[in-house]
Protein backbone atom coordinates (compact mmCIF):
# COMPACT_ATOMS: atom_id res chain seq x y z
CA UNK A 1 0.00 0.00 0.00
CA UNK A 2 1.63 3.34 -0.75
CA UNK A 3 2.06 5.65 1.96
CA UNK A 4 2.15 9.61 2.20
CA UNK A 5 5.33 10.98 3.49
CA UNK A 6 5.12 11.04 7.67
CA UNK A 7 6.28 13.61 8.97
CA UNK A 8 10.40 13.74 9.54
CA UNK A 9 11.17 14.11 13.36
CA UNK A 10 14.36 14.50 12.41
CA UNK A 11 14.03 17.76 11.22
CA UNK A 12 12.19 18.74 14.57
CA UNK A 13 14.99 17.33 16.86
CA UNK A 14 17.72 19.02 14.95
CA UNK A 15 16.81 22.26 16.18
CA UNK A 16 17.25 21.03 19.31
CA UNK A 17 20.56 19.35 18.62
CA UNK A 18 21.67 22.95 16.80
CA UNK A 19 20.09 24.92 20.50
CA UNK A 20 22.26 22.65 22.25
CA UNK A 21 25.56 22.95 19.91
CA UNK A 22 25.12 26.49 19.93
CA UNK A 23 24.74 26.75 24.03
CA UNK A 24 27.12 24.30 24.57
CA UNK A 25 29.74 25.74 21.89
CA UNK A 26 30.72 28.65 23.62
CA UNK A 27 32.46 26.25 26.55
CA UNK A 28 34.98 25.33 24.05
CA UNK A 29 38.68 24.60 25.25
CA UNK A 30 37.67 26.38 28.27
CA UNK A 31 38.30 23.66 30.62
CA UNK A 32 34.94 23.13 31.93
CA UNK A 33 32.95 19.89 30.67
CA UNK A 34 30.42 20.09 33.55
CA UNK A 35 29.41 23.87 32.25
CA UNK A 36 29.33 22.97 28.64
CA UNK A 37 27.82 19.78 29.12
CA UNK A 38 25.25 21.56 31.62
CA UNK A 39 24.39 24.46 28.57
CA UNK A 40 23.40 21.21 26.72
CA UNK A 41 21.01 19.87 28.90
CA UNK A 42 19.39 23.11 29.30
CA UNK A 43 18.91 24.25 25.98
CA UNK A 44 17.80 20.76 24.91
CA UNK A 45 14.92 20.84 27.93
CA UNK A 46 13.95 24.10 26.36
CA UNK A 47 13.45 22.32 22.87
CA UNK A 48 11.97 19.40 23.55
CA UNK A 49 9.16 21.57 25.37
CA UNK A 50 8.39 22.95 21.84
CA UNK A 51 7.65 19.65 20.61
CA UNK A 52 4.05 18.00 20.65
CA UNK A 53 5.50 14.66 21.40
CA UNK A 54 5.09 12.19 24.49
CA UNK A 55 8.85 11.46 25.11
CA UNK A 56 10.33 9.38 27.42
CA UNK A 57 14.41 9.49 27.55
CA UNK A 58 15.67 6.02 27.62
CA UNK A 59 19.06 6.96 26.77
CA UNK A 60 20.26 9.98 29.08
CA UNK A 61 23.75 10.45 29.32
CA UNK A 62 25.33 11.48 32.49
CA UNK A 63 25.13 8.78 35.29
CA UNK A 64 28.61 7.64 34.44
CA UNK A 65 30.15 10.69 34.69
CA UNK A 66 27.88 12.49 37.59
CA UNK A 67 27.23 15.13 34.58
CA UNK A 68 23.93 17.10 34.91
CA UNK A 69 21.12 14.75 33.39
CA UNK A 70 18.47 14.39 31.00
CA UNK A 71 17.67 11.60 33.33
CA UNK A 72 16.66 8.72 32.17
CA UNK A 73 12.68 7.80 32.44
CA UNK A 74 12.60 11.65 32.04
CA UNK A 75 9.24 13.04 30.31
CA UNK A 76 10.14 15.00 27.97
CA UNK A 77 7.85 16.91 24.73
CA UNK A 78 4.44 18.49 25.36
CA UNK A 79 2.42 15.28 25.49
CA UNK A 80 0.10 13.93 22.85
CA UNK A 81 -0.42 11.02 20.77
CA UNK A 82 3.23 10.74 19.76
CA UNK A 83 4.68 8.05 22.01
CA UNK A 84 8.64 8.15 21.74
CA UNK A 85 11.98 6.75 23.41
CA UNK A 86 14.29 9.40 23.29
CA UNK A 87 18.36 9.21 23.13
CA UNK A 88 20.00 12.34 24.01
CA UNK A 89 23.74 13.02 24.35
CA UNK A 90 23.84 16.90 24.68
CA UNK A 91 27.83 16.81 24.62
CA UNK A 92 28.84 13.44 22.72
CA UNK A 93 32.57 13.99 23.74
CA UNK A 94 32.80 16.57 26.71
CA UNK A 95 36.31 16.22 27.21
CA UNK A 96 36.87 16.85 23.21
CA UNK A 97 34.33 20.54 23.98
CA UNK A 98 36.47 21.04 27.37
CA UNK A 99 40.02 20.60 25.58
CA UNK A 100 38.99 22.22 22.34
CA UNK A 101 39.51 19.27 20.40
CA UNK A 102 37.73 18.20 17.20
CA UNK A 103 34.21 16.46 16.83
CA UNK A 104 32.38 16.82 19.93
CA UNK A 105 28.96 16.65 18.71
CA UNK A 106 25.21 17.39 20.25
CA UNK A 107 23.01 14.42 19.29
CA UNK A 108 19.06 13.13 19.45
CA UNK A 109 17.62 10.11 18.51
CA UNK A 110 13.97 8.70 18.69
CA UNK A 111 12.16 5.78 17.64
CA UNK A 112 8.61 4.37 18.59
CA UNK A 113 8.11 3.80 22.44
CA UNK A 114 9.35 0.45 23.62
CA UNK A 115 11.47 0.19 20.73
CA UNK A 116 15.06 1.42 21.91
CA UNK A 117 17.46 -0.93 23.38
CA UNK A 118 17.39 -0.01 27.10
CA UNK A 119 20.96 -0.31 28.80
CA UNK A 120 19.61 -0.75 32.38
CA UNK A 121 22.62 -0.96 34.73
CA UNK A 122 25.52 -0.66 31.30
CA UNK A 123 28.02 1.59 31.16
CA UNK A 124 29.91 -0.43 28.45
CA UNK A 125 29.72 -1.89 25.35
CA UNK A 126 32.22 -3.66 22.55
CA UNK A 127 31.02 -2.61 19.07
CA UNK A 128 32.33 -3.51 15.83
CA UNK A 129 31.04 -1.32 12.99
CA UNK A 130 30.77 -1.25 9.76
CA UNK A 131 28.96 0.25 6.74
CA UNK A 132 26.22 -1.50 4.50
CA UNK A 133 28.52 -3.22 1.62
CA UNK A 134 30.46 -4.90 4.50
CA UNK A 135 27.35 -5.16 7.10
CA UNK A 136 26.66 -9.20 6.74
CA UNK A 137 30.53 -10.07 6.21
CA UNK A 138 31.47 -9.25 10.06
CA UNK A 139 31.91 -11.64 12.92
CA UNK A 140 32.38 -9.75 16.66
CA UNK A 141 33.58 -13.40 17.81
CA UNK A 142 35.59 -13.56 14.68
CA UNK A 143 39.33 -12.70 14.91
CA UNK A 144 40.70 -9.12 14.47
CA UNK A 145 42.58 -10.33 11.12
CA UNK A 146 39.98 -12.67 10.06
CA UNK A 147 37.12 -9.38 10.38
CA UNK A 148 39.78 -7.32 8.52
CA UNK A 149 40.73 -9.23 5.92
CA UNK A 150 36.64 -9.97 5.16
CA UNK A 151 35.51 -6.26 5.02
CA UNK A 152 38.71 -5.56 3.08
CA UNK A 153 37.36 -7.79 0.21
CA UNK A 154 33.76 -6.33 0.82
CA UNK A 155 35.38 -2.81 0.24
CA UNK A 156 37.44 -4.27 -2.59
CA UNK A 157 40.85 -3.16 -0.91
CA UNK A 158 43.42 -4.83 0.36
CA UNK A 159 43.69 -4.85 4.57
CA UNK A 160 46.57 -2.08 4.12
CA UNK A 161 43.94 0.53 2.56
CA UNK A 162 41.37 -0.20 5.91
CA UNK A 163 41.42 2.83 8.46
CA UNK A 164 40.22 1.66 11.54
CA UNK A 165 38.57 3.65 14.57
CA UNK A 166 39.80 2.90 17.57
CA UNK A 167 39.09 4.91 20.79
CA UNK A 168 42.58 5.12 22.73
CA UNK A 169 42.15 3.83 25.91
CA UNK A 170 44.28 1.57 27.30
CA UNK A 171 41.59 -1.23 27.38
CA UNK A 172 42.42 -1.20 23.47
CA UNK A 173 46.36 -1.67 24.11
CA UNK A 174 45.85 -5.60 22.20
CA UNK A 175 42.93 -4.60 19.76
CA UNK A 176 45.45 -1.58 18.59
CA UNK A 177 48.17 -4.49 18.48
CA UNK A 178 46.25 -7.00 16.78
CA UNK A 179 45.08 -4.38 14.23
CA UNK A 180 48.37 -3.16 13.63
CA UNK A 181 49.75 -6.90 13.15
CA UNK A 182 47.27 -7.46 10.42
CA UNK A 183 48.29 -4.24 8.76
CA UNK A 184 45.47 -1.93 8.61
CA UNK A 185 46.16 1.59 9.40
CA UNK A 186 44.25 3.25 12.59
CA UNK A 187 42.48 6.37 13.32
CA UNK A 188 42.78 6.74 17.24
CA UNK A 189 40.97 9.18 19.12
CA UNK A 190 40.39 9.93 22.81
CA UNK A 191 36.89 10.32 22.95
CA UNK A 192 33.76 10.42 20.68
CA UNK A 193 33.00 6.53 19.52
CA UNK A 194 29.30 7.77 17.90
CA UNK A 195 31.15 10.00 15.37
CA UNK A 196 33.57 7.04 14.91
CA UNK A 197 30.70 4.60 14.29
CA UNK A 198 29.21 7.61 11.44
CA UNK A 199 32.51 7.88 9.82
CA UNK A 200 32.34 4.08 9.77
CA UNK A 201 29.23 3.89 7.85
CA UNK A 202 29.51 6.81 5.83
CA UNK A 203 31.19 5.62 2.60
CA UNK A 204 32.62 9.64 2.16
CA UNK A 205 34.86 9.29 5.20
CA UNK A 206 38.18 7.70 5.35
CA UNK A 207 37.03 5.03 8.07
CA UNK A 208 35.65 2.21 7.00
CA UNK A 209 35.25 0.15 10.04
CA UNK A 210 35.22 0.92 14.13
CA UNK A 211 36.30 -1.46 16.70
CA UNK A 212 36.40 -1.67 20.57
CA UNK A 213 34.55 -0.66 23.88
CA UNK A 214 32.90 2.40 24.33
CA UNK A 215 29.61 3.23 26.05
CA UNK A 216 26.68 1.92 26.06
CA UNK A 217 24.60 4.68 25.59
CA UNK A 218 26.25 5.92 22.72
CA UNK A 219 25.84 2.30 21.08
CA UNK A 220 22.35 2.77 20.83
CA UNK A 221 22.59 5.95 19.63
CA UNK A 222 25.12 5.03 17.04
CA UNK A 223 22.64 2.56 16.12
CA UNK A 224 19.66 4.63 14.89
CA UNK A 225 22.08 6.60 12.76
CA UNK A 226 23.51 3.23 11.44
CA UNK A 227 19.93 1.52 10.89
CA UNK A 228 19.53 4.88 8.60
CA UNK A 229 22.54 4.57 6.27
CA UNK A 230 22.09 0.47 6.28
CA UNK A 231 25.03 -0.20 8.15
CA UNK A 232 25.75 -3.09 10.95
CA UNK A 233 26.80 -2.56 14.05
CA UNK A 234 27.22 -5.82 16.21
CA UNK A 235 27.53 -5.08 19.69
CA UNK A 236 27.85 -7.33 23.28
CA UNK A 237 27.55 -5.87 27.18
CA UNK A 238 31.30 -5.12 28.13
CA UNK A 239 31.66 -4.03 31.84
CA UNK A 240 34.84 -2.62 33.21
CA UNK A 241 34.68 -2.71 36.51
CA UNK A 242 33.72 -5.70 39.11
CA UNK A 243 30.70 -3.45 39.99
CA UNK A 244 28.85 -2.73 37.03
CA UNK A 245 29.74 -6.52 36.08
CA UNK A 246 27.60 -7.87 39.14
CA UNK A 247 24.40 -5.27 38.81
CA UNK A 248 24.52 -6.52 35.29
CA UNK A 249 24.12 -10.14 36.08
CA UNK A 250 21.76 -9.47 39.22
CA UNK A 251 19.65 -7.60 36.24
CA UNK A 252 19.69 -10.71 35.06
CA UNK A 253 21.13 -9.46 31.73
CA UNK A 254 22.75 -12.16 29.88
CA UNK A 255 26.43 -10.63 28.69
CA UNK A 256 26.99 -13.20 26.40
CA UNK A 257 24.28 -11.76 24.00
CA UNK A 258 25.73 -10.35 20.46
CA UNK A 259 23.36 -7.03 19.51
CA UNK A 260 22.70 -6.49 16.23
CA UNK A 261 21.49 -2.93 14.70
CA UNK A 262 18.03 -4.08 14.45
CA UNK A 263 18.06 -5.41 18.35
CA UNK A 264 19.43 -2.02 19.67
CA UNK A 265 16.61 -0.32 17.89
CA UNK A 266 13.42 -2.34 17.19
CA UNK A 267 11.79 -0.43 14.50
CA UNK A 268 12.31 1.40 11.29
CA UNK A 269 10.43 4.53 12.36
CA UNK A 270 13.92 5.86 14.17
CA UNK A 271 14.88 9.19 13.30
CA UNK A 272 18.63 10.59 14.21
CA UNK A 273 20.09 14.30 14.13
CA UNK A 274 24.04 15.36 15.32
CA UNK A 275 25.24 18.81 14.87
CA UNK A 276 28.61 19.65 15.59
CA UNK A 277 29.94 21.85 18.56
CA UNK A 278 33.78 21.42 18.11
CA UNK A 279 34.95 21.05 14.01
CA UNK A 280 35.96 17.87 12.64
CA UNK A 281 36.13 16.14 9.22
CA UNK A 282 33.12 15.02 9.37
CA UNK A 283 30.61 17.90 11.09
CA UNK A 284 31.48 21.55 11.42
CA UNK A 285 32.13 23.18 14.87
CA UNK A 286 29.80 26.13 15.54
CA UNK A 287 31.41 29.87 14.31
CA UNK A 288 30.09 33.03 15.64
CA UNK A 289 30.42 35.93 13.98
CA UNK A 290 29.20 39.37 15.35
CA UNK A 291 25.55 39.01 15.59
CA UNK A 292 25.46 35.28 13.88
CA UNK A 293 26.37 31.76 13.84
CA UNK A 294 26.56 28.64 11.53
CA UNK A 295 25.41 25.33 12.98
CA UNK A 296 26.77 22.25 10.76
CA UNK A 297 24.26 19.35 10.72
CA UNK A 298 23.47 15.73 9.84
CA UNK A 299 19.80 14.31 9.69
CA UNK A 300 18.50 10.59 9.30
CA UNK A 301 15.63 8.88 8.76
CA UNK A 302 15.57 5.40 9.21
CA UNK A 303 12.59 4.56 7.44
CA UNK A 304 13.82 5.82 4.22
CA UNK A 305 17.68 6.23 4.32
CA UNK A 306 16.95 9.93 3.68
CA UNK A 307 20.27 11.69 4.73
CA UNK A 308 20.71 15.11 5.16
CA UNK A 309 23.23 17.81 5.92
CA UNK A 310 21.89 20.89 7.27
CA UNK A 311 23.88 24.21 7.37
CA UNK A 312 21.75 26.57 9.19
CA UNK A 313 22.42 30.53 9.73
CA UNK A 314 21.34 31.69 13.28
CA UNK A 315 20.12 35.49 14.04
CA UNK A 316 21.70 35.32 17.27
CA UNK A 317 20.88 39.41 17.60
CA UNK A 318 17.06 38.33 17.34
CA UNK A 319 17.46 35.22 18.62
CA UNK A 320 19.05 36.92 22.52
CA UNK A 321 15.71 39.21 22.29
CA UNK A 322 13.20 36.14 23.64
CA UNK A 323 14.77 33.05 23.15
CA UNK A 324 14.57 30.95 26.30
CA UNK A 325 18.00 29.57 25.56
CA UNK A 326 21.36 31.19 27.05
CA UNK A 327 23.45 31.53 23.90
P1 LIG B 1 31.23 11.67 27.19
O1 LIG B 1 30.73 12.71 26.27
O2 LIG B 1 30.18 11.17 28.11
O3 LIG B 1 32.46 12.13 27.88
O4 LIG B 1 31.59 10.40 26.29
C1 LIG B 1 32.69 10.41 25.42
C2 LIG B 1 33.09 9.00 25.09
O5 LIG B 1 34.35 9.02 24.45
C3 LIG B 1 32.11 8.24 24.20
O6 LIG B 1 32.17 8.58 22.85
C4 LIG B 1 32.51 6.83 24.47
O7 LIG B 1 31.49 5.92 24.12
C5 LIG B 1 32.79 6.84 25.95
O8 LIG B 1 33.16 8.20 26.26
C6 LIG B 1 33.91 5.95 26.38
O9 LIG B 1 34.00 6.02 27.78
P2 LIG B 1 35.37 6.16 28.57
O10 LIG B 1 35.96 7.50 28.20
O11 LIG B 1 34.99 6.08 30.00
O12 LIG B 1 36.25 5.05 28.12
Amino acid sequence: MPEAPEKNLALDIVRITEAAALASARWLGRGDKIAGDHAAVQAMRVGFSTLNIDGTVVIGEGEKDNAPMLANGEKVGRGGDLALDVAVDPVEGTNLLAYGRPNAISVIAVSPQGSMFNPGPSFYMQKLVVGSEARDVVDIDAPIRANLKNVAKALGKSVQDLVVFVLDKPRHQRLIEEIREAGARIQLQTDGDVIGALMAVDPRSEVDIMMGTGGTPEGVLSACAIKGLGGQILARLDPQSYVEKETINEAGIDLREVLTVNNLVRSEDCFFAATGISGGDFLRGVRYSTGHAVTHSLVLRGKTGTLRYVESYHNMDRLSKFSAVQY
